[in-house]
């Protein structure tokens, strides 16, 4: 079967994974930088490295110079950027998801003084991208906010980084409007609750109520979400926005009915929630009800809701990796994006633990359509693997070619079930820094680079098995 006509076929990277040069022209410092690779101790079981809290940055600012923060180092796109997208080209691609790091464009982030070698950083990568007819689809806000807006407002729990966002991203969309059309405001909304440090610039140990500070972030985010859709279809009404979640689709264990209504619950509070409130522009009821039963009380205004009610997206985005089970009674947890999941019997793990499950991404898609009846886009699929380099310098990742070629077929035989699916970007194109485990060993590329965790290595690119299968891939499957 081969794809609609005009269907976005790419891989998805972010600024914090990829650029390295962390302090080159006028960049600041950012919360992803301030992750060191020695706090991983244990990478199967990785929730301990995904907190920072205060101790834990006064220690990375202590020991700066004995520590290595590979994010800093990231592979080099900065510098490497021609080689890269050209390398993706030719791999048959024609869209490339990207984000841009806030602390490029202004990087005193309060000043409004816009870096001008940040912006053309950015023209140099969208103008490669025109030279190959690649579309970007470009993420304003991964993971990586400016650390000036964790020191100086607390992270997003602070009402005035909505306007410090807009600045920001006002420049971004003027700056690269005739390169770029679909837009993503935030990466992983949902992170904000789960992974509060990167995605919220928020301390666990210094808040009093963390849930409070974290839904309050959220909300922010949702305000300036709308704001920016708002301000973008001003300077192009034919812009696409779209909201980005990570989607952690679970099922209940088995049919037990107090199961399945645990089931709902928790995907209501972890996935339909943001959903919801993004495609139909209010908050639903049982998240009232869910801030009430959890004494979360938020400061939110009535105009901030008509903004949200007034301001929808245009397509629905997503990561999806795995699925898990829920149940009322303890079962056995294995590892997964950003949180733990539920064990299921039926489905193998990878080398990280994340359960591999192609079907859920059909079940995801099917039930996404149905509910929300928008454009869908996947925006990362992927699997991490400890790839090796051979002597003859080929990579067999036979087991990443098995799992893209199972999903994208359950993407096909969703669109074969009636699902609109206008694009899938597979994370990622290139290994980068892993964004949970901060190492170079969990690998999801396509293209290989020779680099180790401390950042040692020629930084060459080799192409994997799977760069040929993957070309091999979209010349059937496009028209
Ligand atoms: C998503 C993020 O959470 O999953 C990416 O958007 C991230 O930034 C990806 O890299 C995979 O997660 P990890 O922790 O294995 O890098």
């Amino acid at each position: 079967m081969k794809f609609p006509k005009g269907f976005l076929i790419g891989g998805a990277t972010s600024a914090p994974q990829i650029e390295g040069a962390y302090n080159k022209d006028g960049k600041s410092l950012t919360v992803a930088d301030l992750k060191y690779f020695e706090d991983i101790k244990n990478r199967k079981d990785i929730k301990e490295t995904k907190i920072t809290n205060s101790k834990k940055i006064k220690f990375a600012f202590e020991n700066e110079s004995n520590l290595f923060f590979p994010k800093r180092v990231g592979i080099d796109f900065y510098n490497n950027y021609k080689e890269d997208i050209k390398l993706i080209y030719e791999m048959g691609m024609n869209a490339f998801r990207l984000s841009i790091s806030w602390s490029r464009i202004i990087p005193n982030v309060d000043d409004n003084k816009v870096c001008k070698k940040g912006i053309d950083f950015y023209k140099n990568v969208f103008e490669e991208c025109k030279k190959y007819n690649i579309e970007p689809i470009v993420t304003i806000s991964h993971f990586d906010l400016p650390y000036k807006i964790v020191k100086k407002y607390g992270g997003w729990k602070n009402k005035k980084v909505i306007d410090l966002y807009i600045d920001y991203a006002s420049v971004v969309l003027n700056e690269f409007k005739d390169y770029v059309k679909y837009w993503i405001p935030f990466n992983e909304i949902n992170a904000t609750i789960f992974s509060t440090w990167v995605s919220a610039g928020i301390i666990v140990d210094k808040e009093e109520n963390l849930l409070e500070s974290c839904y309050q972030a959220l909300h922010n985010q949702f305000v300036a979400n709308a704001k920016i859709i708002k301000i973008a279809k001003k300077i192009n009404e034919k812009f696409k926005l779209g909201c980005m979640l990570a989607q952690f689709t679970c099922y209940s264990l088995d049919c037990k009915p107090e199961n399945v209504l645990y089931n709902l619950k928790d995907q209501q509070i972890k996935v339909y929630f943001y959903y919801d409130l993004m495609v139909k522009g209010v908050y639903p009821k049982y998240m009232l009800k869910y801030f009430k039963d959890n004494n979360i009380n938020l400061d939110i205004e009535l105009d901030e809701l008509e903004l949200i009610r007034d301001n929808k997206i245009d397509y629905i985005s997503f990561s999806y990796y795995m699925s898990g089970v829920n149940s009322l009674t303890e079962n056995s947890k294995v590892e997964a994006n950003l949180v733990k999941m539920g064990k299921n019997p039926y489905l193998t793990e990878s080398e990280w633990g994340w359960q591999i499950d192609p079907i859920g991404l059909r079940i995801t898609l099917n039930d996404l359509w149905d509910r929300y009846n928008l454009p869908l886009f996947v925006a990362e699929n992927g699997i991490g693997i400890n790839d090796k380099l051979e002597n003859d310098f080929t990579i067999i990742d036979d087991n990443r070619i098995e799992y893209l070629k199972l999903h994208l077929n359950e993407l096909k035989n969703s669109i074969q079930d009636g699902v609109n699916v206008f694009g899938y970007t597979t994370w990622t194109p290139i290994d980068v820094i892993s964004s949970g485990s901060n190492e170079m060993s969990k690998r999801y590329g396509l293209i290989y680079v020779d680099q180790d965790d401390y950042g040692n290595g020629s930084k060459k690119r080799y192409k994997k098995n799977s760069y040929f299968w993957f070309k091999k891939f979209i010349d059937d499957s496009l028209y």
